[in-house]
């Protein structure tokens, strides 16, 4: 695993956003995979205030996951956030932008749709990932197996926590989830994970300096070949580096490290 540091949120962001820029003009037919949260709001504005010359046209998306029940146009859907926050203000055609659906009747046979579809489109080229305080990775909880699939999920009372200040009420956040598996991330050719702030800082002692456990999912990306972390100062606060080193002498002259 690659760790860039960056000073805050704002670096963090027009890096990433530069890093998909690259992406893209490497390859048009790019097929990105996106989260949602709040983790990612600043890349996907850094990324249509730089995407002016880009051909967009043949670029494919999908999402890791939406809530349980709640139909595209539903103002808390992953649909409508990633609709309002990126592909309408890139002008993506609905065609081109892929989200599992939360509104299935079945929402099994929808798992395995989306999954198949991935497949089709040849596969996720760069994914890019938050990481839940938990460890959790898409909505996959601490205990999910390293082997899942598109799948069903209960959401823990933390995630439902967490989430909650995008609804009216807590009540409202949905108790399940359809989200791609860890093995679905996992085919994903290269991986970018972003974290930033104080929030993220045990999440990101564990997944750079404990070992790989299924009861923190997001440590599974030790085994992966080609991930790049891109976190802040505030979220490597806690995390050691090789030799015992505090993250704030590698922050100070922004090397690049390899950790495993
Ligand atoms: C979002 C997702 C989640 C978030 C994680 C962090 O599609 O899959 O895993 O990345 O919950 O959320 P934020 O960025 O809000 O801290």
């Amino acid at each position: 695993m690659r760790v860039i540091p960056v000073n805050n949120y704002q670096e963090m962001s027009d890096l990433a956003a530069e890093l998909f820029i690259q992406e893209i003009k490497n390859d048009p037919e790019v097929v990105l995979g996106l989260a949602t949260g709040g983790t990612p709001e600043a890349t996907y504005r850094s990324l249509i205030q730089k995407s002016q010359d880009l051909d967009l046209s043949r670029i494919h998306t999908f999402n890791l996951d939406e809530y349980e029940g709640l139909s595209p146009s539903h103002p808390n859907s992953y649909h409508r956030y990633m609709a309002e926050r990126l592909f309408e203000p890139l002008q993506l055609k609905a065609s081109q932008t892929h989200l599992p659906r939360g509104d299935a009747a079945d929402l099994e046979n929808e798992a395995e749709r989306y999954e198949q579809l991935i497949q089709e489109k040849g596969g996720v080229d760069v994914q890019l990932l938050g990481i839940g305080e938990n460890g959790h990775i898409g909505f996959n909880e601490p205990g999910t197996s390293f082997t899942s699939r598109t799948h069903i999920v209960d959401l823990k009372p933390s995630t439902r926590e967490a989430n909650a200040r995008y609804f009216e009420k807590k009540e409202d956040v949905p108790n399940r989830a359809i989200t791609m598996g860890i093995a679905s991330i996992m085919d994903s050719r290269r991986i970018i994970l972003l974290a930033s702030g104080e929030r993220k800082k045990q999440a990101m002692a564990k997944l750079l300096n404990e070992d790989k456990t299924q009861d923190f999912p997001a440590s599974i990306l030790q085994d992966h070949p080609y991930v790049t972390i891109i976190a802040d100062e505030p979220a490597l606060s806690a995390v050691s580096f090789e030799k015992g080193e505090p993250a704030a002498e590698y922050m100070a002259d922004q090397r690049e490290w390899e950790l495993r």
